[in-house]
């Protein structure tokens, strides 16, 4: 990995940058790691630098190149659980899966619910990350739900939005301080949607399946009832409610019309929300056991959530995909369904995954692409340098080979976190190289980058 701020011509490639309008097959120039020209044709000569030298070449013909992706939801475990991630491992496993910049979650030990905690990750970042990292602070000391942080000391500390993400603010009154700080500092709520008493020692969704199998079911109601209440307390107070993990029909249509009664309201969906269903807790394998790395809060629904999700997608109710990357050990996970950790390493197969709908037709790729980049960059207000191939910007850029064909192994995964139920399946599409903040954070070993001699005779 190149950790320097590169000067690099990516020739030939097919340029998407849905926020930009961008459609076209071209060239990309980055010099010192800023955006410097995008066109059909892009000589070395256009560099500032026009002297002698080395430059490097990416011919990327036949791939996608945008916006590096941008996820709004993750988990990197450090401080304090080391075993299940490092910010070092994390951000390396989003690199291989296109991420330029991550916002991680406060659920750490201790949680981010002082500026002080705050700072510790950002340095951390600063020295470990191999991609950028926005930390997300507690509503609430020590994501307890009782009392509110100093979400004015935590946002001068850096936080990008406030979140109790694992576990929902129970206290209607207090979530309505919670939202009336968060408007006063410019800054999104991030709503992890439950009703502990609706979902209690629920593993799966509840239906014809939990019924079926005998598991404790947890009801769509248990996160509508949260989303409903949110979206009030949203119209309340006039703050920026993002809805984290939408995972039903129900709660599609409560923001569907949140936001046609004009309520500042966004939303985030996951690749395995897209695309696997309950039936999923069911190993596709001949001993029918369980597969605990398919549990996951909220549950994966059924086919008809799946479709109400792609169609909110598609239509703007869902803003963007989030990955929910929640990397776990697999003594936390290989100790029976009930005890199991919930959650799914989703950074390394997140593209992959979703490729699927866009191979199948129910999404295109540019409108996947909006929903990895411009879209979830807009909902932290940051869509000026992540999501985006504006000129003078930081080059924050993914290749995507959309027909490459691969088989996932989590024993490759650089996550820790070996919790997929991917396992084994094979994808059409894939990450090829990320570019994130100028630097080469991660390419596929098919690519090269060659490097050339620039002479005061070279034509280029
Ligand atoms: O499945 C999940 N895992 N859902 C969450 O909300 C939290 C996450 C975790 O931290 O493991």
């Amino acid at each position: 990995m190149n950790k320097e701020a590169i000067s690099l011509l990516i020739s030939g490639a097919h340029i998407i940058d849905p926020g930009q309008d961008i459609d076209q097959i071209g060239d990309l120039l980055i010099a010192e790691g800023k955006i410097l020209r995008i066109g059909s044709t892009v000589t070395l000569s256009q560099r500032p630098e026009r002297g002698e030298g080395k430059v490097e070449n990416l011919d990327a013909s036949g791939l996608v190149l945008c916006p590096g992706f941008v996820d709004l939801h993750c988990h990197l475990r450090q401080p304090g659980f080391e075993d299940k991630e490092t910010i070092a491992t994390g951000t390396k496993a989003a690199a291989i899966g296109g991420f330029a910049a991550v916002c991680c979650m406060a659920n750490t030990e201790p949680p981010l619910d002082t500026p002080a905690a705050v700072d510790w990750v950002k340095q951390k970042a600063s020295r470990d990350g191999a991609v950028a990292v926005f930390p997300i602070g507690c509503i609430t000391k020590g994501r307890k739900g009782e009392e509110l942080t100093d979400m004015a000391g935590l946002a001068e500390a850096g936080v990008i939005a406030f979140s109790d993400d694992g576990d929902p603010v129970a206290s209607s009154l207090l979530m309505r301080r919670a939202m009336e700080h968060s408007r006063e500092l410019g800054l999104p709520i991030i709503d992890h949607c439950e009703d502990k008493e609706l979902s209690d020692n629920g593993i799966i969704n509840e239906g014809e399946i939990s019924a079926k199998l005998r598991l404790e079911g947890i009801p769509a109601a248990a996160e509508e009832v949260i989303v409903a209440r949110d979206l009030i307390l949203a119209k309340l107070t006039g703050a920026k409610l993002h809805i984290a993990h939408v995972s039903t029909k129900g709660s599609v249509e409560l923001i569907r019309r949140a936001k046609e009664e004009g309520i500042s309201v966004t939303a985030e969906v996951t690749p395995h929300h897209l695309t696997l269903t309950e039936e999923r807790i069911v190993r596709e394998t001949p001993d029918k056991s369980f597969d605990v790395n398919a549990k996951v809060n909220p549950p994966l629904r059924t086919r008809d959530d799946i479709e109400a999700l792609i169609k909110g997608l598609k239509d703007g109710v869902i803003d963007a995909i989030a990955t929910d990357h929640a990397p776990h050990t697999l003594a936390d996970k290989n100790c029976g369904l009930e005890r199991a950790a919930f959650g799914i390493s989703g950074f390394e197969t997140a593209f992959g995954c979703l490729m699927s709908l866009v191979h199948k037709g129910e999404i295109s790729l540019t409108q996947l692409i909006s929903k990895l980049t411009c879209e979830p960059a807009k909902v932290i207000g940051r869509n000026d340098e992540l999501g985006t191939l504006k000129i003078g910007g930081p080059a924050n850029i993914t290749i995507l080979d959309p027909d490459r064909e691969w088989i996932v192994d989590s024993r490759n995964f650089a996550s820790k976190g070996k919790n997929t139920p991917y396992d084994g399946y094979k994808f059409k599409g894939k990450v090829m190289a990320t570019i994130a903040n100028g630097r080469v954070v991660y390419i596929d070993d098919s690519l090269v980058i060659a490097r050339s001699e620039v002479t005061k005779q070279s034509h280029v």
